[in-house]
């Protein structure tokens, strides 16, 4: 071997084993964008995804000298597509579950959530809270939470690609709830005009929220974690927060 490619040799090795340590290295982070304010396609341009998640992955990246590329895909293909290292790592609303956690490695938590079920307001005085809706017909999103959490309360489950096409089932009266993350519940019904919705006054299942990486892929884990903890220092955390979160979003 030539000495300049030995030399090159060792800095590639080099490179490998000290993630972020080589300049504007890119991490290919999946997310799924029917999500918001998680994340969602902006209006404005609609190659975009926008939210929460994305400013704090960005702002990480940022911390840790390395640049982002959002992957989007379904959100059941995540989990499979850092197995097969697709990606470097997933953010996406992603709960920290012990089932999951099997299969990946997650952050520290950067988000703390939990479920919670929209109706329409018509039926306010029928679903008063979540164990009135035992016998009926609850929608969400495939491979979500808030599917888990249906099946528990309901035999009747009907899960879709995304959150916004539930909705629109519930709008079309073809399921009587949507659940989901409470603050995804509440933005949407921010955004509804019309006033037709309303949400059950219930909080179910405390939640929180962590990056996945392919499990043993301690590099990213760890450029991530130390990322995320600058920004906590830092007090960009909490700008991004109230960015997504205090500003009538
Ligand atoms: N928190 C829920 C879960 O982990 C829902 C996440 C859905 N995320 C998304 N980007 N669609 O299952």
């Amino acid at each position: 071997m030539s000495l300049s490619l030995r030399k090159f040799a060792a800095a590639a090795l080099a490179a490998a084993i000290s993630f972020g340590a080589a300049a504007e290295q890119t991490l290919k982070v999946g997310t799924e964008p029917t999500f918001p304010p998680f994340e969602y396609i902006d209006d404005q341009d609609k190659s975009n995804v926008i939210g929460f998640d994305i400013d704090i992955i960005n702002a990480i990246a940022k911390a840790e000298g390395f640049k982002v590329e959002i992957v989007k895909m379904p959100f059941d293909g995540l989990i499979p597509a850092l197995l097969t290292s697709q990606l470097d790592a997933a953010i996406a609303g992603m709960t920290i579950t012990e089932e999951r956690e099997k299969k990946v490695d997650f952050t520290a938590p950067y988000y703390d959530s939990g479920l919670s079920a929209v109706i329409l307001k018509e039926n306010a005085e029928k679903f008063k809270k979540l164990a009135d809706l035992k016998n009926s017909r609850i929608c969400g999103q495939i491979g979500n939470t808030g599917i888990d959490f249906a099946k528990k309360l309901s035999g009747n489950v009907a899960a879709f690609n995304t959150n916004p096409e539930a909705f629109l089932e519930l709008r079309a009266k073809g399921c009587d709830a949507v659940i989901t993350d409470k603050p995804v519940n509440e933005f949407f019904l921010r955004s509804q005009k019309e006033g037709l919705y309303a949400e059950i006054p219930e909080f179910a299942e405390v939640a929180q929220f962590g990056i996945a990486v392919k499990k043993g892929n301690d590099e990213v884990l760890k450029a991530l974690n130390e990322g995320f903890d600058k920004l906590r220092k830092s007090g960009e955390y909490d700008k991004i927060y109230s960015k997504w979160f205090h500003s009538g979003n």
